[in-house]
C-alpha cells in the first residue's frame, strides 16, 4: 500500500520504513515512529507504526491525525531491513499492559534504567569472603556508583539457538500482532505480539479460549456451546501445590499435549523472540490458578525442560496482563526456585529475558538476598556475620552467577583491607523491609506436594 499526501506542494510518498511523529496512546505526547504496515479501512488510511526505543507490545494502527507527517522521514536507503534498536531494549513506557500505567517514578524503573551492572572483577571462587556490616558507618550511605560497563544480561552478543527461546528475526508477518483482542473467562486481553493461531481466525473482532482447557473458538456462541460440554474446570496434570486459594498444577508436555499447545499458543500472544515449539513433549509447564466458587482461575504458568544441560529451571514464564504487577509472577519465579530446591540444584531462566522479565528476576533476586542477608546474626565474638557466594546460592538455589550480578547490581560490594564486603545502608535496608512488607502471598513450602523425577533414567520422556 502506498498512500501520497499533499504537503506543501510536495508530493511525499508514506511507504513502509517511513519514519514519523506519533502521538502515544496515553497522553504522554509525541514519540518518534517507524511505519511498518499501511491498509485501508472504509477509504481511510490506517498506519501499523513501531514507536522508536519502545518494546514491540506498543505497536499499533493509528490514523493519521495521530501522525505529524509534516515530520515524515523517508526510510534510509542504505539499510534493507533496519536493525531496530528497540526491540529487547529496557525502556518501560508508562503504559505497557495495554493500559495500566506503571508510574514513572517507581523505584523499579530508575533501577532498571540507571542501573547498570559494574564489572568488579570478582571471581566467581567461593571462597571469597563477604563481611556483611550493616552499621558501619563509613560505608553506611554510600552512593550508588553509575559505570559505562554493559549489563551482560540485558543483551546478548549471540543468540542462543537451542532451549525453547529461540531468537529468531521478524519477518513482515511475525513483526505484526495478528489477534485483535482474545475472551479469556471474565477478561478481554489485548494481546502483544504474534501468536501462530489458524489464520482464519485472526480477523476476527475477537477470540474466543476457553479459560480451562484453553481451546481456541471463533464465536461466543461456539464457546458458549463448548462450555456446556467442556470437562475441565482446572488444569489437567497433578495439583502439587495449594494454599488459600492458590493452586499449582503440573503438566507433562507429553500426557497433556493439546492443552500445552494450546497453552504455548496463549503464551506467545505476551511472549516475544519465541520461536513456538510444537513439540512439547520436553517440557513440563507450571499452572498457577486461583480458586474461588466456580473453578480454578489460570493466573500464569512457567515452562520447564525435563532435562536442562544448562540448568535452567524456567524456560518461559508469563502473568496473564489481568493479574500483572500484583505479586503472581515474583511469586511464579518462587515457586521455581522452591522446585529447585527440592531438585537439591540451583537454577537459572532461560536467556534472553524478556525487559519485564529482567526486571522481575531482579526484584526477585535482590529481594531474596537481601532477606538472607539481613537475617545474618554476628558470631559469638560480636564480629560481623560471614556468609560466601556459595552458600548463599545453596540456600536459595539462585545460580551463582546470578547471585554475583545481583550484588554488582545493588552495588553492595565494596573491597575494604583486603577484603570484600557487603555494606546495607539504614536506607536500603528500610526500602527492603518495605518491599517484603508488600508481598504478602509467598510460596510456603510446607504446601508443595512433589518430588523431582530423574527424567534421564526414563528412557524416553
Ligand atoms: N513496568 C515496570 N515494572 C514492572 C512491570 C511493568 N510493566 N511489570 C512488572 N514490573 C516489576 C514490578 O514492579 C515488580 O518489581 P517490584 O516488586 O520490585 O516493584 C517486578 O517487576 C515483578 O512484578 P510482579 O507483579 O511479581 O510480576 P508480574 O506478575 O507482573 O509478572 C512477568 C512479571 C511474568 C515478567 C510479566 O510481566 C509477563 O508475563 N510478561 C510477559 C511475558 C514475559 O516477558 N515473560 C518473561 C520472559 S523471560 C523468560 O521467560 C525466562
Ligand atoms: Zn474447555
Amino acid at each position: 500500500g502506498v498512500k501520497m499526501v499533499n504537503m506543501a506542494d510536495v508530493k511525499t510518498e508514506i511507504t513502509e520504513g517511513c519514519h514519523a511523529p506519533v502521538l502515544l496512546p496515553n497522553g504522554d505526547g509525541w514519540h518518534s515512529a517507524e511505519i511498518l504496515s499501511i491498509k485501508e479501512v472504509n477509504g481511510k488510511p490506517l498506519y501499523y507504526i513501531h514507536y522508536e526505543d519502545y518494546n514491540k507490545r506498543l505497536d499499533e494502527w493509528v490514523p493519521d491525525e495521530r501522525m505529524d507527517l509534516s515530520k515524515l522521514e523517508q526510510p534510509k536507503k542504505d539499510v534493507k531491513t533496519p536493525i531496530k534498536k528497540g526491540e529487547g531494549t529496557p525502556v518501560i513506557p508508562r503504559a505497557v499492559n495495554g493500559g495500566t500505567s506503571s508510574r514513572s517514578s517507581s523505584p523499579e524503573r530508575d533501577i532498571y534504567e540507571n542501573g547498570t551492572m559494574q564489572s568488579l572483577g570478582l571471581s566467581n571462587s567461593g571462597a571469597m569472603k563477604v563481611n556483611i556490616g550493616g552499621g558501619i558507618g563509613s560505608f553506611g550511605g554510600r552512593k550508588r556508583k553509575q559505570e559505562e560497563d554493559g549489563d551482560s544480561q540485558d543483551v546478548p552478543s549471540t543468540p542462543r539457538q537451542t532451549g525453547s527461546m529461540v531468537a529468531h528475526h521478524d519477518d513482515i508477518i511475525t513483526r505484526m500482532k495478528n489477534v485483535n483482542l482474545i475472551e479469556f473467562g471474565q477478561w478481554q486481553i489485548k494481546p502483544w505480539y504474534f501468536s501462530p493461531y489458524p489464520q482464519e481466525l485472526t480477523c476476527l473482532p475477537i477470540l474466543y479460549i476457553c479459560e480451562y482447557c484453553l481451546k481456541y473458538l471463533k464465536s461466543a456462541k461456539c464457546l458458549e456451546r463448548h462450555l456446556a460440554k467442556c470437562l475441565y474446570k482446572h488444569p489437567p496434570g497433578n495439583e502439587i501445590y495449594r494454599k488459600d486459594k492458590i493452586s499449582v498444577f503440573e503438566i507433562d508436555g507429553r500426557k497433556n499435549k493439546q492443552y500445552a499447545q494450546h497453552l504455548c499458543l496463549l503464551a506467545k500472544l505476551f511472549l516475544d523472540h519465541k520461536t513456538l515449539y510444537f513439540d512439547t513433549d520436553p517440557f513440563l509447564f507450571y499452572c498457577m490458578c486461583e480458586q474461588d466458587t466456580r473453578g480454578y482461575h489460570l493466573v500464569g504458568f512457567f515452562s520447564k525442560e525435563k532435562e536442562s544441560a544448562e540448568d535452567f529451571n524456567v524456560a518461559c514464564i508469563l502473568t496473564l496482563p489481568p493479574y500483572q504487577r500484583k505479586g503472581y509472577g515474583k511469586l511464579l519465579i518462587e515457586f521455581s526456585y522452591e522446585l529447585s530446591k527440592v531438585e537439591g540444584k540451583t537454577g537459572s531462566p532461560e536467556k534472553p529475558l524478556s525487559d519485564l522479565g529482567l526486571l522481575s528476576y531482579r526484584s526477585y533476586w535482590s529481594q531474596t538476598i537481601l532477606e538472607i542477608l539481613l537475617n545474618l546474626k554476628p558470631n559469638e565474638a560480636g564480629e560481623r556475620p560471614c556468609i560466601t557466594i556459595n552458600e548463599i546460592s545453596e540456600l536459595t538455589s539462585i545460580k551463582k552467577d546470578d547471585v554475583i550480578s545481583t550484588l554488582q547490581h545493588l552495588n553492595l560490594i565494596n573491597y575494604y583491607k583486603g577484603q570484600y564486603i557487603i555494606t546495607l545502608s539504614e536506607e536500603q535496608i528500610h526500602t527492603q523491609e518495605r518491599a517484603m512488607a508488600k508481598r504478602p502471598i509467598r510460596i510456603d513450602p510446607k504446601c508443595l506436594h512433589w518430588q523431582s523425577k530423574d527424567w534421564s533414567k526414563r528412557g524416553k520422556w
